[in-house]
Formats: C-alpha cells, structure tokens, sequence
C-alpha cells in the first residue's frame, strides 16, 4: 500500500522536530525532495491514476511540497539558531566585509610605464638582480676609479657580485643575446648602499630603455620620451634636456619634464623652477656596442634610465619614498 500525501505530511512534522542539527535536517531533506524521496514518488504514483485525475492530484502534490518546504526552513533556522549560540555566534549580527587585496601604487605605476612604451614597439626584458661586476659596471664602460663601484655606494654579495645598481645591465644582456634592431624597457629593482630618506631608498625601482637600430638619433630619442611624458602627465608636457655624465652614453643628458602640479610657474615640488627631474638617457658609447660584439660604424641607439619611485610619488601626491615600503595599509587602501 504507497503511502498518502497526508501520512508523508505527518511524518515529515514528526521527523524535522526530532532532528536537532543541520546536519540530520539535510538527511531528511535527502529522504523527501531528493531524487528518490518522497515526493517524487508521489509524481510516480500519478502514472496509476486514470487521466482525469491527474491534474488534481499533481496539485495536490505541488501544494503539499510548498508546505513541506517552508516548514523545513523554518525548523533548518530553530535548529541553526541553536548551533551557533552553542558555538558562541550571533547570526543576527551583519557579516564582517572581506578585503579585497589589490595592486601596489608601484605597480600600477610600472604597469602603466610598461603599457605606454609597449604601444611604442618596446618588449620588457629583465635580468638578475644580483649581478656582477662585469655587467654592472665593466661592460656599461664605467670608469675603474668610478665612485659608483666603491662600497660606500654599492652593496657587494663577494668581490664579483654585487646587488645591481641600476637597471643599465640588461642592455648588455639583450644586446648580448640579440642582433640589432633593439628596442626593449627593463623595469625592476637597484640597491645602493644610502641611507633611507624622503627621496633616497637602499632599493628602488627603475626602468631602463634602449633602442638600437641603423639611422637612430637624438631626436628620436627627444621625440620618444617627450611622446611617452604627455602619456603619463598630460599632453601639455614638455621636456627638456641637460647636459650630463653617464659612463655608457655620449653624448648624455638629464631629462626635466615640465611640472604639471604648477603648469611649470614654480611650485615647492619643482623648488620654484617650473622643472620636474625625471632621469638620464644619452647616445649609446660604441664603447658598450664594441663590449657585445655590436658594430658601431654601422649602428647607434638610445638609451635612458628613469625611476619609478619618483614617477608614483609625483602622480600620486606622496612626499617621502619610504611610504611606499612600510605597508601601511592606510596608504595602500587608497589605490
Ligand atoms: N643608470 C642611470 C642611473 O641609475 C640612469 C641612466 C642614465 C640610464 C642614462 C640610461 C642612460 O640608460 O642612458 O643613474
């Protein structure tokens, strides 16, 4: 004899109140809307009732599962209401919000460094960190009595090995792997032995860049930071060059962009100059192309370095560089 509607009914009450966890009240949701429960198999006996009756009968079962249902939750809640006084949580108190980490300002702003120079033809190299005196510093043509290879400003691993102080190495490298045309960034983090500041780091980030091909020249390199300087501070931004001395370029500049905090009239940023100083670029030395095999009768390139500290602290307002190390979460939630 198939049980009725109303004894399932009656045994269904009797069962939610005798479970007293989530854990049995999930059994017997099993055992009555499972595939195989209950009231699927009063859908089944359907098939045994003439045609006519039909209709009524699913009805019926249709109205009894509501019921069913809704009585189920509200025993699920008594019963979870329980459990979790027992484990001491009050279910009516609002949820605590998870945090959603996201990217470093430093990041985002090397993202975009990367982004920009992409749009102009340039890949991203990199290279080791701990590198060694021969790339460091040899092969980008550095004099022997250069004050950059004297421990007082760089942090040797062993007498060969040092902690690389600026990104300039990876030219080599790819110069070394790699035939003319040339155009790559290499952005990633220098080490100088300094003591921390507002604006000196013992690790920083740069991004180096260089480009060599037949026929390149001053201009181009002009052009390409000026057009890569409006993508990052605005499309009125202007450049400039001054004379400099970098061991592996000649001739060698320092670039100023124009300060966009001030539209250049001179602010406490730019110390009143109207001038942002962003970082060195210069003709490559055929020193460095005779170093990788390159031949410099037949080829030229540039090649600039720039920081990435600056650039963040710049766009974003920040004043001491050491900020961007200490993650302080006040400073980082705001990206
Ligand atoms: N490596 C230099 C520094 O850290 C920056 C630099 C200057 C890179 C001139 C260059 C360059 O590629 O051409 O101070």
């Amino acid at each position: 004899m198939p049980e009725t509607p109303e004894l399932i009914h009656r045994n269904f009450q009797s069962d939610i109140i005798i479970a007293d966890s989530a854990a049995g009240l999930e059994e017997i949701r099993h055992r009555y809307f499972g595939r195989k429960g209950k009231i699927n198999e009063l859908f089944g006996q359907m098939r045994d009732l003439p045609p006519d009756q039909r209709p009524a009968m699913g009805k019926a079962i249709n109205d009894l599962r509501a019921a069913m249902e809704s009585e189920f939750q509200q025993r699920m809640q008594e019963v979870q209401d329980v459990e979790f006084r027992g484990i001491g949580i009050d279910p009516t108190l609002p949820g605590r919000k998870s945090y959603l980490g996201h990217l470093h300002p430093l990041t985002l702003v090397e993202a975009e460094i990367i982004d920009i120079f992409g749009h102009m033809g340039f890949v991203v190299e990199s290279g080791p960190e701990a590198e060694t005196v021969h790339y460091n510093f040899d092969l980008l043509n550095t004099p022997i009595w250069h004050p950059a290879r004297d421990e007082t400003d760089t942090i040797y691993l062993t007498e060969d090995v040092l902690l690389r102080t600026e990104t300039s190495p990876v030219q080599v490298r790819v110069m070394e792997l790699q035939d003319p045309p040339v155009r790559m960034i290499a952005p990633g983090r220098v080490y100088r032995n300094e003591k921390p500041d507002a604006t000196h780091g013992a690790m920083f980030m740069q991004v180096e860049g260089l480009y060599v091909d037949v026929g390149v020249d001053m201009a181009e390199l002009k052009g390409t930071l000026l057009e890569f300087y409006r993508h990052l501070f605005g499309p009125d931004t202007q450049i400039r060059f001054r004379p400099h001395y970098f061991p592996f370029t000649e001739p060698s500049a320092e670039v100023d962009v124009s300060c966009f905090l001030c539209n250049s009239r001179g602010c406490r940023v730019c110390k009143n100059t109207g001038w942002l100083e962003m970082g060195g670029s210069g003709m490559v030395d055929p020193a460095v192309f005779q170093g990788v095999g390159y031949d410099a009768e037949k080829y030229t390139g540039f090649a600039f370095g720039l920081g990435v500290e600056r650039i963040a602290m710049l766009k974003f307002g920040i004043e001491d560089l050491r900020m961007f190390y200490e993650n302080d979460l006040r400073l980082l939630r705001q990206f």
